[in-house]
C-alpha cells in the first residue's frame, strides 16, 4: 500500500512538473504563436475576399476615367509607367534562325516556350552556367526536338561608377551570345516589378506566338527535359494550353509589416491583410493567352507594388486568372539530389554554384533505364517518401510529390 501510494505520488509529481513546464513554454512563446496563428487565420479569411472580389482591381487601377474612354490620351497616360528604353535588344529572337541569316522572308518559329531568366548585370558566371546547361537552346532543339528561346532580363548596374565598365562587358557578352534584353532602369530589388513588366511587354511585342512563357531566377535549376515533356503533354490536350499559370503557389500570404524586412510593405501601399494567390517568383509558367492578359493588366495597373511575384498576383487577379500548384516546382528549398527525384523535378532553388553538376547528374542517359519497370517505380516511391515526407518543413517538394 505504502509503496503504491509513493509511486502514484511520484507519478503525479512528474506530471505536475511537466504540465508546469509546458505551460511556461506556451506562456513564453504565446505572443509569437498567437501572432502567427492569428495573422494566418486573418489572411486566410481575407484570401477568399481578395481572390473573389474586385477591390484590388479598382484600387490598383490608374486613371480609370481615361481608360473608360479608350482614347489616345489614355495610351499616353498608361505608357508613362513602363516605357524605359531598351539598351540591348533582340527583336528577331523568336524568328526562324535560317530566315534571319540571309533569307529575304522572315517567318515566325513555332516556339514552344519563351524562357526569361531574371538576371543582374554582374551575374556573368551564373548566365554562362545556364547557357552551358539547362538554357542551351541547341541542346533542346537537337535532343528534345523543341524550339525554346532563352533570354536574360536586366537593368543597369546600380553603382554609377562601375556602370560603364560593367556595361561594356555586357555588350561583349551579348556579342558572343545574343541573348541579353536590357532596359534603362536601375537593377535593384525594388525595381524587380519593372523587370517583370519588361518580360511581358517584350513577349507581347516580339514573341506573342510562343505557346508558353516562363520566368526564372538566375540561381535556380530547371529540369528542361521534364519541363518540355510536361508542356508538350499539355499542348496535346487542347484545354491544357490555355488559362494556365503554374508553379509553387502561395495562398493567402500576409504582407510583411516588419520595417527591417526586405519584403516590408507598408499599409499605404497594400492595405489588406492578404495578398491575392501567387506563384513563387523563382520559377513559374504561363500559357500564351495568360501572358497576353497579364500584359494588358500591366497597362492599367499601378506598378508601385515592388514585390514582383505579388504584382504578378495582382495582375492575374484583375485578369481573372488563378494559379495552379505543381508539386515539382520548388519553394525556397533545394531539391534532394537523387535519381528518383530527377525523374520528376521541374525547378529547384539555390543552385548558384552547382548548376553544372546537377545538370550532368539529372540528364544522365543512364537514368531512364533506372526508372522503368514496376519494381523500380516501387523503389523510387519508397525513396521519395523518405526524402520528402519529413516531420519538419523543408520547403522543397511536398510529401504528396512522392506518390506521383
Ligand atoms: C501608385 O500608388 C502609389 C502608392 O499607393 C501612389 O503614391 C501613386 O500616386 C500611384 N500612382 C499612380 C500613377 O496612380
Ligand atoms: C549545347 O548543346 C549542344 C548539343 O548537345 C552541344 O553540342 C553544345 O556544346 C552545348 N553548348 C554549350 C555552350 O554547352
Ligand atoms: C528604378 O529605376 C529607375 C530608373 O532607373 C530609378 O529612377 C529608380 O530609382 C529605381 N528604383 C529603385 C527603387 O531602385
Ligand atoms: C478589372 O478592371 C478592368 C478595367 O477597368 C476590367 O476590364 C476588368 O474586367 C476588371 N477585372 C475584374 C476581374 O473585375
Amino acid at each position: 500500500m505504502f509503496m503504491n501510494f509513493r509511486r502514484i505520488h511520484k507519478c503525479q509529481c512528474v506530471q505536475l512538473l511537466t504540465t508546469g513546464l509546458v505551460l511556461c513554454v506556451v506562456m513564453v512563446c504565446w505572443e509569437q504563436l498567437d501572432h502567427h496563428v492569428v495573422s494566418h487565420m486573418r489572411s486566410y479569411t481575407y484570401r477568399y475576399l481578395v481572390n473573389s472580389y474586385d477591390f484590388i482591381n479598382t484600387s490598383f487601377a490608374i486613371n480609370p476615367l481615361h481608360l473608360q474612354h479608350g482614347d489616345a490620351n489614355s495610351e499616353f497616360a498608361m505608357g508613362r509607367v513602363t516605357n524605359y528604353p531598351y539598351l540591348i535588344n533582340h527583336p528577331n529572337k523568336c524568328m526562324r534562325s535560317s530566315d534571319i541569316h540571309g533569307g529575304d522572308r522572315k517567318g515566325k518559329d513555332d516556339v514552344l516556350l519563351l524562357l526569361f531568366v531574371k538576371s543582374s548585370p554582374e551575374n556573368f558566371e551564373r548566365r554562362q552556367a545556364i547557357r552551358d546547361t539547362w538554357g542551351n537552346e541547341s541542346y533542346i532543339r537537337l535532343k528534345l526536338g523543341e524550339s525554346v528561346r532563352v533570354v536574360f532580363a536586366l537593368g543597369v548596374h546600380p553603382d554609377a561608377q562601375q556602370r560603364p565598365s560593367v556595361q561594356s562587358k555586357l555588350l561583349e557578352e551579348d556579342q558572343a551570345n545574343g541573348d541579353l534584353i536590357q532596359q534603362d532602369f536601375v537593377d535593384t530589388f525594388h525595381n524587380l516589378t519593372q523587370k517583370l513588366i519588361l518580360q511581358f511587354h517584350w513577349g507581347h511585342l516580339y514573341c506573342a506566338h510562343a505557346h508558353f512563357f516562363m520566368t526564372a531566377d538566375d540561381d535556380i535549376f530547371v529540369h528542361v527535359p521534364n519541363l518540355v515533356k510536361y508542356l508538350r503533354d499539355l499542348l496535346a490536350t487542347q484545354a491544357g494550353a490555355r488559362d494556365l499559370w503554374v508553379g509553387h503557389v502561395h495562398r493567402g500570404a500576409p504582407p510583411n509589416r516588419r520595417k527591417d524586412s526586405k519584403y516590408y510593405v507598408s499599409s499605404e501601399l497594400y492595405p489588406w491583410p492578404a495578398y491575392p494567390d501567387y506563384t513563387a517568383g523563382a520559377g513559374y509558367v504561363v500559357s500564351g493567352d495568360v501572358a497576353a492578359k497579364i500584359y494588358q493588366a500591366t497597362l492599367f495597373l499601378n506598378s508601385s507594388m515592388y514585390i514582383d511575384d505579388v504584382f504578378m498576383g495582382i495582375c492575374a487577379n484583375t485578369a481573372g486568372v488563378s494559379p495552379q500548384e505543381h508539386v515539382y516546382f520548388s519553394g525556397e528549398g533545394k531539391a534532394p539530389y537523387h535519381p528518383c527525384i530527377y525523374n520528376h523535378m521541374i525547378t529547384s532553388h539555390g543552385h548558384a554554384k552547382d548548376v553544372r553538376s546537377v545538370w550532368r547528374a539529372a540528364t544522365d542517359p543512364g537514368l531512364h533505364s533506372l526508372s522503368s519497370g514496376f519494381t523500380s517505380e516501387l523503389y523510387c516511391t519508397a525513396v521519395r517518401v523518405m526524402l520528402l515526407c519529413r516531420p519538419y518543413y523543408q520547403n522543397t517538394y511536398p510529401c504528396m510529390a512522392a506518390f506521383t
